[in-house]
């Protein structure tokens, strides 16, 4: 059977900050249609590895890669491309707590695209309905549940 290319490759990557050494030569490789978990004890860097796959922080040594691809290397277009194929959902939901839930929702719509306002609305009331957050909408994220709050950060439409 060939080798298969990993989908994020990690090869001896090493993330400093100031003296502190968070990531020290780390080797890892990600499949295709493997769920992969990441644990550690608190504080040991899973959140900075992370932030590496999304470019939020990028490594002081080694190279990650996207199907072989380093990442370093891709220029705006592939970059915008491989982003595009990532979804996260953050700890603490990362909802904008002066936004309704359509707002929160409808609010990459708004930044990336140029739907217009009634094509987004379909969009993001098709998607709220789908998620029975039909009541919420209009409710901002301190008067949701922890359910209901994920259920929105999950949301991107762009
Ligand atoms: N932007 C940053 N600047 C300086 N230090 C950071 C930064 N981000 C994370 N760290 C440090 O990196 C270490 C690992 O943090 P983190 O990845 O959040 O841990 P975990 O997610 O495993 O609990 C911590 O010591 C943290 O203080
Ligand atoms: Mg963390």
């Amino acid at each position: 059977m060939p080798v298969e290319t990993p989908l994020i490759e990690f090869r001896d990557v090493t993330k400093r900050f100031g003296d502190q050494t968070v990531l020290d030569q780390v080797n890892l490789k990600i499949y295709e249609n493997q769920i992969t978990t990441i644990m550690a004890k608190a504080v040991r860097a899973k959140s900075v590895l992370l932030k590496h796959f999304i470019g939020l922080l990028s490594p002081d040594a080694g190279t990650i890669f996207f199907l072989g691809r380093p990442l370093d290397k891709m220029r705006r277009r592939e970059w915008d491309r491989y982003r595009s194929q990532i979804s996260y959902l953050f700890q603490n939901n990362a909802l904008f707590d002066s936004m309704t839930v359509f707002d929160n929702i409808a609010l990459p719509l708004r930044q990336t695209t140029n739907l217009s306002r009634k094509e987004i609305e379909q969009k993001v009331m098709a998607r709220i309905e789908q998620t029975e957050l039909t009541e919420a909408a209009d409710k901002y994220p301190s008067q949701l549940s922890g359910g209901m709050q994920k259920r929105v950060a999950w949301h991107d439409l762009s």
